[in-house]
């Protein structure tokens, strides 16, 4: 059957990973997290204190650049990849609201998305891959024979966020899932380095007023119209 690359693109907390992740269960594809690894950059950056009072020095990520190892591994107990910079395991380290509030940040750097984009571009070398992001439609793979854009309302998008983390005994309020949300958001789109922008080929679901079996449904019947024409 012929192997093909997916694309998922769309704001933060769109169920962008949940879909995907799906996605490539059924089709057995490989699924990449493209935010898990800004998200690891932006660990490597805390733990070594290159945020001072949240402002960013630059020029000590850069030079560390080279030493930041980040890959993907399956753990079959919990039957997901998990991230891991420099070997050791990350996976709930990224995913604290701290940890999002500081993405942004790292997200905008030219020499940090170089270096993402060439290992994304690796990691999709021979297809039969679903990875999601901002840019992934748009820069990494412009030629994925599916792009798919998805994005809900910010308060639907902050209200799942906020049962997600509070399901995971995270001390959060809505109001500042709500804030973040909007301020990524922002930072998303306006950024000057691959803002999250919507590929021009690329089908868009809102999935505002739909389940995620509806989504499901719907996107693998995309995909199976291309795998197999
Ligand atoms: O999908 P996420 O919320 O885990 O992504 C974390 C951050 O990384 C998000 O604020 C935007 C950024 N990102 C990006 O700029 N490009 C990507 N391909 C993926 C994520």
């Amino acid at each position: 059957m012929k192997k093909i690359t997916i694309a998922i693109d769309g704001y933060s907390s769109c169920g962008k990973s949940t879909l995907a992740k799906q996605i490539a269960a059924a089709l057995n594809y490989i699924y990449i997290d493209t935010g898990a690894m800004y998200r690891a950059v932006s660990l490597y950056a805390k733990q070594h204190g290159f945020f001072e009072n949240n402002s960013l020095e630059v020029g000590k990520l850069l030079n560390a650049l080279p030493e930041i190892n980040i890959s993907f591994s399956y753990n079959a107990s919990t039957n997901k990849s998990e991230t891991y910079l420099n070997g050791e395991n990350v996976e709930k380290d990224i995913r604290t609201i701290e940890i999002s509030n500081l993405v942004s940040k790292i997200a905008q750097i030219k020499e940090v998305r170089k270096k993402l984009i060439d290992l994304q571009r690796q990691m999709g070398k021979d297809k039969g891959l679903v990875m999601d992001g901002r840019d992934i439609g748009s820069v990494v793979f412009p030629d994925a024979e599916l792009k798919l854009f998805m994005t809900a309302s910010p308060e639907i998008r902050a209200k799942r966020r906020y049962e997600e983390l509070i399901a995971k005994g995270d001390d959060v309020n809505y109001e500042d899932v709500l804030a973040n949300i909007t301020l990524r958001d922002n930072d998303d789109t306006s950024r000057t380095e691959n803002p999250l922008i919507r590929a021009s080929d690329a089908i868009v679901i809102d999935n505002s007023n739909i389940t995620q079996d509806e989504q499901f449904t719907l996107a693998m019947k995309y995909a199976s119209e291309i795998i197999n024409s």
